[in-house]
């Protein structure tokens, strides 16, 4: 697409090469008390790792979807892809520019341009004393994208009708609509600056169940249409299932298994995806005794050594208690488990 005032800019060729690439990604929360205090009472520092060396690469107009239970790090590695939260370590590269790397500034407002987040609660993303047409417009202007107010306008109006949406909307405040219809006017603000690539973490968990598919439909309409890129997160694995190329399974804050989603979906191979698998609420799976998923998530500020899902896997040997499970190639996944090494 093309906008008036914007210099155009060389498209990267889509030569199969991945539009986003993390590498041993790791953030570490520091929770220890202020020095002081950590010394009369003779307390140490507290450590969580909340992301522990993750690598994965989306290509170009694919959805790599994240999945874990709550804590395990998913809204923790979104942050650090759309740049609001630096890594401990590790790298994210998008369409080739470093997210943390050093940078001009020029290629920094570039770059955020073409990354966008879409939250899972609308309403406290979108200000409830400016009209729709305001808060969608505001990208706009603010990535200098159209000057003339009333090209603007036309612009605000085009976006709500690609998110299904009014042009009329824009006169309307936020609370005037309904949940799935707010994350129809996130999604449109979020689009506003030309995205490249979308980081969608749990867009239809707070919304009705016949909101959640509408809304889904409409990401990868989307999709299609714009060559969008998602990294899409959600603790749902139905929800995955209709729109993951990709599945990468956290684990408090490691990667356990990652795969094409039929695959992972088809034949899951680390004992946590089985479990995971195995507790979904899915119609396909109707007539199957539905299991919940076993045990306790351990406390992340003091994992078990090892393989973390050690106490909870049904399939546990030895050496689980006590070396951590490499990454593997299993076909077309990588699996974190014991159970793949050649030579435990
Ligand atoms: N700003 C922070 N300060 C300290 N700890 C944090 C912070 N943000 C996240 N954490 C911790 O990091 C871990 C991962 O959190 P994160 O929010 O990434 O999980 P999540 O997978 O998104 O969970 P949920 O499904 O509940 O959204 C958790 O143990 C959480 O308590
Ligand atoms: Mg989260």
């Amino acid at each position: 697409m093309t906008v008036a005032g914007e210099v155009v800019e060389t498209e990267t060729v889509n030569s199969g090469k991945p539009l986003v690439e993390v590498k041993g990604l790791r953030r570490v929360f520091d929770l220890s008390k202020p020095w002081l205090n950590r010394m009369i009472e003779r307390e140490g520092r507290i450590l969580l790792t909340a992301v522990d060396g993750v690598d994965f690469a989306i290509k170009e107009g694919e959805t790599y979807a994240l999945v874990g239970e709550s804590g395990s790090g998913k809204s923790t590695i979104a942050k650090m892809a759309v740049g609001l939260l630096p890594p401990s370590a590790g790298s994210i590269m998008i369409d080739g520019t470093d997210v943390w790397g050093k940078k001009s500034q020029d290629t920094e407002r570039r770059m955020r341009r073409k990354i966008q987040m879409i939250f899972q609660d609308p309403f406290a993303s979108l200000n409830p004393r400016w009209r729709v047409g305001a808060i969608i417009a505001e990208p706009i202007s603010a990535f200098g994208l159209i000057s003339d107010p009333q090209d603007r306008a036309a612009r605000v109006g085009e976006l709500l009708s690609l998110v299904g949406l009014d042009p009329r909307d824009g006169q309307k405040f936020p609370h005037e609509f309904s949940g799935g219809q707010r994350q129809r006017i996130a999604i449109a603000r979020a689009l506003a600056s030309e995205p490249k690539f979308i980081v969608c973490d749990e867009p239809t968990s707070a919304l009705d169940v016949s909101v959640q598919a509408q809304v889904l439909n409409l990401l990868r309409d989307l999709q299609e249409r714009l060559g969008l890129t998602y990294l899409f997160i959600s603790h749902n694995l139905a929800v995955v299932r209709h729109v993951a190329t990709r599945v990468g399974v956290l684990y408090l804050g490691r990667l356990v298994e990652e795969a094409p989603a039929r695959d992972l979906f088809a034949a899951p191979q680390h004992p946590y995806t089985k479990m995971l698998l195995e507790a979904v609420p899915d119609i396909d799976m109707e007539g199957k005794d539905r299991q919940s998923i076993a045990g306790e998530i351990p406390n992340p500020i003091t994992p078990p050594p090892g393989c973390h899902f050690h106490p909870r896997c049904p399939v546990r040997r030895v050496e689980c208690d006590v070396k951590i499970p490499l990454p593997l190639p299993v076909g077309d996944a990588t699996v974190r488990c014991h159970l793949f090494d050649p030579s435990p």
